[in-house]
């Protein structure tokens, strides 16, 4: 879809945010969760990503800051999510133009590797791997193949290591 413009938010898009979380997602937390996210170190302006359609936010896809913790050793990674589309725009691609931005953003950042836990099926089309295939575990109550990633820098995932999300992904879990 050319006429889908994807840009960062601003602090005037908050409530259309809301509106989209909350219409993709059943309950509120996903959309609890992105507020508490935004007013935390994690939060990373430029990487809260909204697909505007005709003027209205139909979309929008965080990514925020995770650490991997290998022996001693501390890498800034990225994580994906939540990710949602309103329910009347969906299968359109706009969820497909908003992880290639997310992912060609992250890039040209600087970031080395993006981490997301918990739709593997879905991201797999866009070059997320098993993070089985670099021995990653994280903090989050779940098995650890519901991870996957992609790295951004060549290498960077050898050695596999902990990811740590933030105490803010506990109300998801
Ligand atoms: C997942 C979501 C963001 C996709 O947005 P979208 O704009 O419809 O995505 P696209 O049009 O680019 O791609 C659609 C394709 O994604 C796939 N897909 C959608 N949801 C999926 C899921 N949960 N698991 C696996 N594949 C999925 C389907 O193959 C679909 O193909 P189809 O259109 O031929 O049926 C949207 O459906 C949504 O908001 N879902 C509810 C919230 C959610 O689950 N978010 C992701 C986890 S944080």
């Amino acid at each position: 879809m050319s006429d889908i413009m994807v840009r960062p938010e601003t602090s005037e898009d908050v409530r259309a945010i809301d509106v989209v979380n909350l219409s993709a997602f059943e309950g509120d937390r996903e959309a609890r969760l992105i507020d508490a996210l935004r007013r935390s170190p994690s939060f990373v302006p430029e990487l809260s990503l909204v697909a505007e359609f005709n003027g209205r936010i139909v979309g929008h896809l965080l990514l925020s800051k995770v650490e991997l913790r290998r022996r001693e050793q501390i890498i800034h990674l990225l994580e994906l999510g939540p990710m949602s589309v309103v329910p009347s725009q969906s299968h359109r691609g706009i969820g497909t133009i908003l992880i290639e931005t997310a992912i060609n953003q992250a890039r040209e950042r600087g970031f080395k590797a993006i981490v997301e836990v918990g739709q593997a099926n879905y991201y797999t089309r866009f070059n997320f791997e098993p993070a089985a295939k670099w021995g990653l575990s994280c903090n989050l109550p779940v098995p650890d193949d519901a991870i996957t990633a992609i790295e951004l820098e060549a290498g960077v995932l050898n050695g596999g290591g902990h990811i740590i999300y933030p105490p803010q992904f506990n109300q998801l879990y």
